[in-house]
C-alpha cells in the first residue's frame, strides 16, 4: 500500500493562564491552532494525521467555549489621572459581554489621538479604569452570527472613536423610544444623542448590561459590527490607523463645505470636491496635517497652514500647504490673508480668543472647530454679524463617511506622517505626544 506522508505541526501561538475571577484560582488555557501551519513538526501517515487534526480541532473548540464566557483582554489600563504622566499599567480587563452582532479583533495598530490624553488627564470626565485608544486596526478573529456587514474572520478592519449608537433599535427600558432617533435614521449615527465612544463610555444594549467601552491600547478589541470597517487592501495598517479618528474627522468637516461634482462645472466624478475653495488649517498636528492632505486631495484652490512657530513650515509645504503663518512668531500675522478664506478648520484645543482667525474669513465664511478645549472660548460676535460668518463644529464622521473616506484615502494615496512605536512603549509614547513631539501621529504596534 502506498502511504502518503503528511507533515503536521501544531503551533501553540499563545498559552495564557488567566484567573476566571478574583475568587477562583482555576486557570484557563487558551490554545490557538494555526491550520495553515500544520507542517514541519511530525511526519505521519495521512489517516493518523487526520485523526490528530480532528482531535486538535476538538480541543480547540472546547477551549474556545470557556474563553468566550470568561474572556479577558490585555491592555494598558489607566487607573487614575496619574496615567497621563506615563503610568498606565499593563493588565487584564473585561471586554463587553459577547453579542452575536459583535466582532473580536486582534489589534495590530492603534494611533495615539489627543483625545486619549484628554481622557487620561481627566480634561473630560473620566471613568477609571479606562483603556484608551480609538484609532484601531487589526485582524478579525471572531464574528457574531448576526453580523450583516460581510466582515469575515481574517479580514483587516478598523474601529474609530465611536462604538455604539441607538440605531433606532429596541431600547433596554420600556419607557424609552429609540425608534424616533433622527440621527440614526438618516445615517448620522455620530450625532446620535445616545452614542457611545470607543472608550470611557458604556454600551447601550440590554445584553451588554451597561458594560464599559474599552479602547485599543490592547491586544484585542471587541466592537459592535456597525462600527467596524474593512480596510482597503492597498492601505497600509500604520496609515489606516490615524485615519480612523483624525482622518475621518477632518474629511467629514471638509465634506461639509465641499460641493458635489454633480453640480454645474463639477466634472464627471461623483466625489465631493473643494475646487475653488480656499482653506485654512489651524494647528498642524495629527488632525491638522491630515486636513492639509485631504484638502489638497479634494482639490482645494489654496491651503493656508497656521502653526505656532516656524518648526513645521517645511513639513506643511511638503504636505501641500501653499502658505504658512507662524502665529506665535509674527507680530502682525494674517494681514495679507484678511478676508481671503472660505473655511478654517481649527484643530487646536485652547480657549484663546479666535477673533484673529475670524478676520481671515471672507464674507459668509465658515469656522469649523474640531479641537475641544476644556474652557469656553471668547468670540467677538459682531465680527460674525458683520461678515455673516458661520461658527460651527464637527464630530468625527458617520459610518458611511468612514467607508467613503477610506476608499478616497486609498485612491488618492493619502499618506499620513506616522511614527510607529511598540505597543509596549505606550507610556513613553503618550509622554512624547504630550510634549508635542509627534510628527505627526504616533502609532502603537503590537507586532514590534
Ligand atoms: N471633533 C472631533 O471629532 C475630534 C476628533 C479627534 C480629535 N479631536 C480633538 O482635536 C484636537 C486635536 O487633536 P490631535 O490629535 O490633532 O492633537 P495634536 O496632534 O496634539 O495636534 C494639536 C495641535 O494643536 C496645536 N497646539 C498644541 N498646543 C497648543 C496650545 N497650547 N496653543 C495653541 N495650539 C496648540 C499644535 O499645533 P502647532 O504646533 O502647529 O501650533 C498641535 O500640533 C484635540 O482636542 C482632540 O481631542 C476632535
Ligand atoms: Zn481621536
Ligand atoms: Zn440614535
Amino acid at each position: 500500500m502506498k502511504i502518503r506522508w503528511v507533515r503536521i505541526r501544531v503551533r501553540l501561538l499563545r498559552i495564557s493562564a488567566i484567573p476566571e475571577d478574583n475568587a477562583s484560582s482555576k486557570c484557563l488555557v487558551l490554545i490557538r491552532v494555526s491550520i495553515h501551519d500544520l507542517y514541519r513538526c511530525f511526519i505521519l501517515p495521512s489517516h493518523l494525521a487526520l485523526q490528530l487534526l480532528i482531535s486538535v480541532l476538538a480541543t480547540f473548540l472546547m477551549t474556545m467555549e470557556p474563553h468566550r464566557e470568561n474572556t479577558k483582554f490585555e491592555g494598558w489600563i489607566a487607573h487614575n489621572r496619574a496615567a497621563a504622566a506615563g503610568q498606565m499599567e499593563w493588565g487584564f480587563f473585561e471586554p463587553k459581554p459577547w453579542e452575536e452582532t459583535d466582532v473580536d479583533i486582534e489589534v495590530t495598530h492603534c494611533g495615539i489621538c489627543s483625545s486619549d490624553l484628554h481622557v487620561l488627564r481627566s480634561d473630560w470626565p473620566a471613568s477609571y479604569p479606562v483603556v484608551v485608544g480609538h484609532e484601531i486596526i487589526g485582524t478579525v478573529v471572531r464574528v457574531g452570527m448576526d453580523v450583516k456587514t460581510g466582515i469575515r474572520v481574517g479580514d483587516r478592519v478598523g474601529v474609530g472613536a465611536q462604538s455604539d449608537a441607538c440605531l433606532c433599535r429596541k431600547p433596554p427600558a420600556v419607557a424609552d423610544d429609540w425608534s424616533s432617533c433622527g440621527e440614526c435614521a438618516t445615517g448620522k449615527e455620530n450625532y446620535c444623542a445616545r452614542a457611545s465612544t470607543t472608550y470611557n463610555s458604556h454600551f447601550l444594549s440590554t445584553a451588554a448590561g451597561g458594560a464599559k467601552t474599552m479602547g485599543g491600547y490592547a491586544r484585542h478589541h471587541r466592537c459592535p459590527s456597525h462600527f467596524v470597517f474593512k480596510i482597503p487592501k492597498d492601505l497600509r495598517s500604520e496609515y489606516a490607523a490615524p485615519l480612523m479618528c483624525a482622518g475621518i474627522t477632518v474629511y467629514s468637516a471638509l465634506c461639509s463645505v465641499s460641493r458635489s461634482s454633480d453640480e454645474p462645472g463639477g466634472g464627471s466624478s461623483k466625489r465631493r470636491h473643494l475646487r475653488g475653495t480656499r482653506v485654512g488649517v489651524i494647528g498642524i498636528g495629527g488632525l491638522g496635517h491630515l486636513a492639509i492632505l485631504f484638502a489638497r486631495a479634494m482639490g482645494a484652490e489654496y491651503v493656508l497652514a497656521l502653526s505656532r512657530d516656524e518648526g513645521k513650515r517645511d513639513d506643511a509645504r511638503t504636505l501641500g500647504a501653499d502658505e504658512y503663518i507662524a502665529t506665535g512668531e509674527e507680530e502682525e500675522w494674517g494681514g495679507d490673508q484678511t478676508n481671503s478664506l472660505h473655511v478654517m478648520i481649527s484643530t487646536i484645543a485652547t480657549s484663546a480668543p479666535i477673533d484673529r482667525h475670524l478676520r481671515l474669513l471672507r464674507r459668509g465664511g465658515r469656522y469649523i472647530a474640531l479641537g475641544m478645549p476644556r474652557d469656553a472660548v471668547e468670540v467677538d460676535v459682531s465680527m460674525l454679524v458683520v461678515k455673516g460668518l458661520l461658527l460651527t463644529g464637527s464630530l468625527i464622521g458617520s459610518p458611511a463617511e468612514v467607508r467613503d473616506m477610506l476608499q478616497f484615502a486609498m485612491e488618492q494615496k493619502i499618506t499620513p506622517r506616522v511614527d510607529v512605536k511598540s505597543m509596549g512603549d505606550a507610556n513613553n509614547a503618550i509622554l512624547d505626544m504630550e510634549a508635542g513631539m509627534a510628527r505627526y501621529r504616533f502609532v502603537l504596534c503590537n507586532e514590534m
